[in-house]
């Protein structure tokens, strides 16, 4: 399946993409932002993280065509900092992230991230990474599985889902993503797979895990934030609560005005809050129809102050 970008023209309109600016898209996907990105662009130019070969090589064809003011950067955006700073850039005028996965990543079957598609259990953005589904399966302890399942997916029945993976490795390794999905399918009552498919919060919470996407997320903002120039803008899409509450949380500790000075009846710049708070957006009910996979998403924005 094609992937359709999720709330395309909100993020754009707030980078406010000035034609000589430089950007950064830490999730280039299959280049639905970056080509939105790149046509704005005359003399700027617009860097572009992905860890996904698939997802670049597609993505490089797509931009080529519009322009070449781009380099595709094939690394983690946890080193955005340290790539950026290699290639002398040290300050830009518009970052954003899309997280998660791409409708193509999900849709290949032999990726593993699917629990509709058998595959070998994999589930790894960046094919050279070690920890594999499989590993994390197989080889958590009972606590830890039931650990990732109930805080990353959120899952109600967690415990009964980690017990049964426990038992059932003790006979053989769980291979396969039928097999787990069909573990998880039996941990749980009837009733509540009516209501989803009961393999949904467990599978996102091992994807979860295996590309460690909610650890490396604040020193990933925070970097992005230093690099930002006066007037620069971030902008964030998130699919999850816990990613939500993640760049809530790191948006609103430097958007806060310094105690010390609080009651000053002049503050100087350098105690001024670093960011400014723009209002969430939530996808359209029209986007939502369009394209369910947007249903869970919120784009936050901040503007660097000083
Ligand atoms: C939701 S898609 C982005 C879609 C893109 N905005 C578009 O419109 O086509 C997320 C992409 O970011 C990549 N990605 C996720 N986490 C990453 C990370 N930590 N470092 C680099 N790339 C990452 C994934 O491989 C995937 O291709």
């Amino acid at each position: 399946m094609k992937h359709v970008s999720v709330l395309l023209n909100e993020t754009i309109n707030a980078l406010n993409v000035k034609e000589d600016g430089i950007y950064v898209d830490c999730t280039l996907g299959y280049a639905g932002h970056s080509s939105a990105i790149l046509k704005r662009l005359k003399k700027g130019k617009l860097y572009a993280f992905d860890q996904d070969e698939e997802a670049r090589k597609h993505s490089e064809n797509v931009l080529r065509k519009i322009s070449d003011n781009f380099e595709i950067i094939p690394n983690n955006f946890v080193n955005l900092k340290e790539e950026l700073n290699k290639r002398e850039i040290t300050k830009v005028d518009g970052i954003m992230f899309d997280l998660g996965v791409s409708s193509p990543q999900l849709d290949d079957a032999k990726r593993g991230f699917s629990f509709h598609l058998d595959a070998p259990l994999d589930m790894r953005m960046d094919k050279d990474a070690k920890l594999s589904a499989y590993d994390v399966v197989n080889d958590y302890s009972f606590n830890d599985l039931y650990k990732i399942i109930k805080e990353y997916g959120e899952e109600r029945y967690a415990k009964q889902i980690a017990r049964s993976i426990e038992q059932r490795r003790k006979q053989k390794n769980i291979e396969t993503t039928f097999e787990l999905s069909e573990i998880i399918s039996n941990s749980v009552p009837s009733k509540y797979k009516r209501l989803t498919h009961p393999a949904r919060r467990t599978f996102q919470a091992i994807r979860i895990e295996v590309n460690k996407e909610l650890s490396i997320l604040p020193k990933s903002l925070n970097d992005a934030i230093d690099m930002l120039n006066v007037n620069g803008v971030i902008a964030v899409i998130t699919f999850h609560s816990l990613e939500d509450k993640i760049c809530k949380d790191v948006f609103t500790k430097r958007s806060k005005e310094n105690e010390l000075v609080k009651n000053l009846p002049i503050v100087p710049d350098e105690y001024k809050p670093e960011l400014k708070l723009l209002k969430k957006i939530k996808p359209s009910k029209e986007e939502i129809i369009n394209n369910k996979r947007s249903r869970s998403a919120t784009l936050r924005i901040a503007i660097k102050m000083r």
